[in-house]
C-alpha cells in the first residue's frame, strides 16, 4: 500500500484542488497557489499523495511549525473511500512528522464532520479541551 504514497508536487495543484473540493475542504481563505507553494516548500516530506495509474486519489497535509505538528486536508476520493486510503494517508503523515522530531500532533475538524471525528478518534486522536479562535487578516476577504 505504500508504494501508492509520495510527496506532493507543484504540478498537483490542479488535482489536489479537486480531490479537496469534491471533499468539500476547499477553497479556503487565502489558499491559492502561492500558498499552496508555500506550503510545500515548508513541509517537502509531509505533504502527501496517494496515486493510481497516475491519478491522484487521496491526499494529506502534514505541516510542522516548529512548535506543533499540525494535520490538514485529508481526503480521498468518494469513489475510493473505506479501502484503507485514508488510515494509511494519516499513519504515512504521522510518520513523516515524527522524524521532524514532532511529538503531538493537532488537527481541526468541523463540528458537523462527526464521520471524520469518530475516524481520528479510532486512530488514537482526542478531543482536547482547547476552542480554536480565527481572526482574518487584511486580504482575507479575497
Ligand atoms: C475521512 C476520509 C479521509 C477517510 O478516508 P478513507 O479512505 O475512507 O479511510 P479508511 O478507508 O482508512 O477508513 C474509513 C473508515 O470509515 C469506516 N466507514 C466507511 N463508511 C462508513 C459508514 N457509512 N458508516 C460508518 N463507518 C464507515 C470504515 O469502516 C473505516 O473504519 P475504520 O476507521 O475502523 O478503519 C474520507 O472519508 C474523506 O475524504 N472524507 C471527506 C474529507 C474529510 O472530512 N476529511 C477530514 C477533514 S478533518
Amino acid at each position: 500500500m505504500e508504494d501508492h504514497i509520495s510527496e506532493m508536487t507543484l504540478e498537483d495543484f490542479e488535482e489536489v484542488a479537486s480531490v479537496w473540493e469534491e471533499a468539500e475542504l476547499w477553497p479556503h481563505v487565502g489558499e491559492d497557489r502561492d500558498w499552496f507553494e508555500r506550503a510545500l516548500a515548508r513541509n517537502p516530506t509531509c505533504a502527501l499523495v496517494w496515486r493510481e495509474e497516475g491519478k491522484i486519489l487521496g491526499t494529506v497535509i502534514g505541516a510542522w511549525d516548529g512548535l506543533r505538528g499540525w494535520i490538514y486536508h485529508l481526503a480521498v476520493l468518494k469513489g475510493r473511500r473505506n479501502r484503507g486510503l485514508g488510515g494509511a494517508l494519516l499513519a504515512a503523515a504521522e510518520v513523516r512528522l515524527w522524524e521532524l522530531g514532532v511529538r503531538q500532533i493537532n488537527l481541526m475538524v468541523y463540528e458537523e464532520n462527526g464521520f471524520a471525528e469518530s475516524f481520528y478518534l479510532r486512530r488514537g486522536y482526542e478531543r482536547s479541551p482547547v476552542n480554536v479562535l480565527r481572526k482574518g487578516l487584511p486580504g482575507a476577504d479575497r
